[in-house]
């Protein structure tokens, strides 16, 4: 279903829960920063959370599930060009270069390290693929340059404005931008999940940032309202999200 959302005036102050969330919902957020996103912390620990991502990616299958919709979206695409943003170690592009045997693939991400790392792996080394460092918010790309952009499991990331941003860079350079992110349960739910991970915060960097994720994590009404305010003309079609990830794919009108 498409749905056309009212801006929202001040975006930066809408709740993640979006611009209808309840009492309950607006308490489940938070402005702390994942490790990921922290310039004070150790190298090595960033990499132990971007290894465990690929790890449970594979393990529960999330990788296959991401890579089926983005080769769903292109179906009707001989050779398509696809764009990851935030792809932190490259598993999903990895996957789609297995499954597609002609689509060709820009893997990116905004962190140095995680660039350096995609590049001097298998991805950097095959001919169908280029590895550069990018920033969601202001993609190096002309208009209509892309099939296909993917954003997996990092949208959370941004705050409201910045977000935002992605609708329209996204939507520039590519026909279409899937988001893919974590569910934001209804507010009793998603307390009882926080319940279930807050023990672990402190031992496990992985669950610490799951933890900032999961509060950090926009609604449907949120994404809804975030398009709206990058451009009117950005449909969005929202799929999943109760307890599976959610699936935004933006076109423009
Ligand atoms: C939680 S990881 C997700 C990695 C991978 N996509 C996955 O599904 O496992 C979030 C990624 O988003 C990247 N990121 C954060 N802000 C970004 C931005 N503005 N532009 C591009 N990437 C960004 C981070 O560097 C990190 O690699």
């Amino acid at each position: 279903m498409v749905y056309v959302s009212k801006p929202v005036v001040d975006i930066d102050r809408m709740p993640r829960g979006g611009p209808d969330a309840s009492c309950l919902d607006r308490l489940l957020q938070t402005d702390q920063l994942e490790y990921l996103d922290r310039d004070d912390v150790d190298e090595d620990l960033k990499r132990s959370v971007i290894r465990a991502l690929e790890w449970t990616g594979e393990f529960f299958g999330h990788t296959e599930r991401f890579a089926q919709i983005v080769l769903d979206e292109v179906a009707d695409v001989a050779d398509p060009k696809i764009l990851e943003l935030g792809a932190g170690h490259g598993g999903l592009s990895r996957k789609l270069l297995d499954w597609h045997p002609t689509a060709e693939l820009t893997v990116t991400d905004i962190e140095a390290s995680s660039v350096r790392a995609m590049a001097a792996g298998d991805l950097g080394e095959d001919p169908r693929v280029t590895v550069r460092e990018m920033d969601a918010v202001a993609i190096d790309a002309p208009d209509g340059h892309f099939d296909i952009a993917v954003f997996a499991l990092s949208f959370h990331h941004l705050p409201p404005s910045t977000a935002s941003r992605v609708f329209a860079e996204g939507t520039r350079v590519a026909d279409k931008l899937v988001i893919i992110d974590l569910p934001r349960p209804p507010a009793p739910l998603h307390l009882v999940r926080l319940a279930t991970m807050l023990p672990f915060t402190p031992f496990i960097p992985f669950v610490h940032d799951g933890v900032i994720s999961s509060l950090r994590t926009y609604s449907p009404s949120a994404l809804r309202a975030l398009a709206a305010h990058a451009d009117p003309a950005i449909d969005v079609e929202l799929r999943g999200g109760l307890m599976n990830p959610q699936v935004v794919v933006a076109t423009r009108r």
